[in-house]
């Protein structure tokens, strides 16, 4: 196979923010998770762990999409604010009946954001909340001037507004949102959107069209096209900055975290490359009533999605990671690339000890995933401009008609050209050859991931699976001969003259 990456067809800038992280108020993300509490024996800023932090801070995580999910819609941001001792507790009807004692709650949330040195994505309560509750928490969180919730913030020792980049208006209010209809919800949306409101501009004309609050529409589930038609109709494109989907990914088989056949490795390539038929089905729509592109696709729950690990708690979605679970990341980003122009935030469900978590944690004990390690190799792509791959050879077809590589690239600010390639065959090493149009590489780095389809990270052995450095290529002629094993995620930095 030869691929050709030609920096003359450079697409889109890959927003960093499709690198983006969601944590949900749901099994041991939160407690148990980024929140040990200002007691607590593990080293922590203020009660968030600080391992945790330096974990993301590592692979620049963009932004996180908080509390919600199913949560995001029963949740009421004045639970968790004020004295924790005062803070009433509620139940998690949505995961597992537990306690929620709403200590971390919104200064919480922000700090951690701050901490990070990311951005907040907020998703407010549309299913059971108020627009009232909506409008007030947007007063409290940005408002710098004397209103009565920016007054009300400084009372619970906060002086200075926060900055909110994205605002998602409910989640699934198609499901846990409201099971409302798209009709009904588009209406919803035009109101409580309204009061989303951009105060820093406050006093300049005009004022109201232009919120830097990025409002997200709740979206469908990959398959519900009609949900997308009937938002985009529905509503003004100067409402809405954009507009979202989930793209859940299945493992082909009745499986959990370790314990499945090889035939499962392959099914979830081939789920998660249909995303691909989907989410182009959903960027066509918003062509048609959007095609200056104004409105982002979102995607803002995504990841593989399987049962439960034996002996732990139905609501909390616990599944271990493993090389099935990176192979899924890296496809899902090599879609996301490829659509850079319309997808500009996306977030990985969910970031500790639920679904496809990024970090696992025990007391403790913390642990990198396969799928951390991904957005690891993964992180040169943020901000890069996309580069199309086009094929000299194409890569011959393997088990279930996928093809044996997968790759994408893109050219940063410096000049350097990102390459993550993808070698899907779990026997088979595949061999190739990068051709770079006018330009001829003349250094190039590479990392690669690899490992036994099952192989994960333990406790006891945390970095079974971590990046190495990749020595299987060579310069030669003016383009890049690689050999991949097989079951591998590598990625390269190539400098060209
Ligand atoms: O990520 C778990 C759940 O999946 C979210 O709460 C919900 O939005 C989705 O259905």
């Amino acid at each position: 196979m030869k691929a050709i990456i030609d920096v003359r067809n450079r697409g889109a800038k890959i927003d960093r923010h499709v690198y983006g992280h969601f944590s949900e108020h749901l099994g041991r993300c939160i407690y148990g998770g980024y929140w040990v509490g200002e007691d607590s024996k593990i080293p922590n800023v203020r009660g968030i762990r600080s391992d945790i932090v330096e974990a993301m801070k590592a692979i620049k995580v963009p932004n996180i999409r908080w509390p919600g999910g199913c949560f995001a819609d029963d949740y009421h941001w004045m639970d968790g604010i004020g004295p924790k001792t005062e803070r009433i507790p509620i139940v998690n009807v949505h995961w597992g009946g537990v306690l929620e004692n709403n200590h971390f709650g919104t200064h919480e949330f922000m700090d951690l954001c701050e901490q990070i040195g990311c951005e907040a994505y907020i998703c407010g309560n549309v299913g059971s909340g108020t627009v009232r509750e909506m409008r007030d928490w947007i007063e409290y969180l940005t408002d710098d001037g004397q209103s009565p919730m920016a007054q009300l913030r400084r009372k619970n020792g906060r002086d200075k507004a926060w900055n909110v980049k994205f605002f998602g208006i409910g989640n699934e209010n198609w499901g846990c949102g409201g099971y409302m209809e798209a009709e009904y919800y588009a209406h919803e949306y035009r109101r409580y959107a309204t009061y989303v409101r951009n105060y820093k501009d406050m006093g300049k004309t005009d004022w109201w069209k232009t919120p830097q609050i990025i409002r997200i529409a709740g979206g469908a589930n990959a398959e519900n096209i009609e949900w997308t038609e009937t938002l985009m109709r529905k509503i003004p494109v100067s409402l809405m900055g954009g507009l979202s989907v989930h793209c859940y990914v299945g493992p082909g088989e009745e499986s959990h975290g370790t314990v499945f056949t090889e035939k499962s490795w392959y099914a979830t390539a081939v789920n998660a490359l249909k995303k691909e038929k989907w989410i182009k089905q959903h960027i066509n729509i918003m062509d048609y009533y959007d095609p200056e592109k104004k409105v982002i696709l979102a995607v803002d729950e995504w990841g593989i999605w399987v049962n439960n690990e034996p002996g732990t708690p139905p609501g909390y979605l616990y599944q271990q990671n493993t090389m099935r679970s990176a192979l899924c990341a890296a496809l899902m980003f090599h879609i996301f690339h490829k659509y850079s122009d319309r997808i500009r935030l996306a977030n990985l469900a969910q970031t500790i000890n639920v679904l496809q978590a990024i970090i696992l944690t025990e007391g403790e004990k913390m642990i990198k995933t396969p799928t951390y390690h991904v957005f690891d190799l993964y992180k040169g792509h943020q901000d890069a401009d996309f580069i199309p791959i086009t094929w000299e050879e194409e890569p011959e077809k393997i088990e279930q008609s996928l093809p044996h590589v997968d790759i994408s690239a893109s050219i940063n600010s410096q000049g350097t050209i990102n390459i993550t390639l993808v070698n899907i065959s779990a026997s088979n090493n595949a061999i190739g050859s990068l051709i770079f149009g006018r330009e001829t590489p003349v250094k190039a780095a590479g990392r690669i991931l690899h490992g036994e389809v099952t192989a994960h990270n333990t406790f006891d052995n945390p970095d079974n699976v971590a990046p190495e450095e990749f020595k299987g290529f060579g310069i030669k002629d003016g383009k890049i001969d690689f050999d991949l094993p097989p079951c591998a995620i590598v990625s390269m930095e190539v400098e060209t003259a």
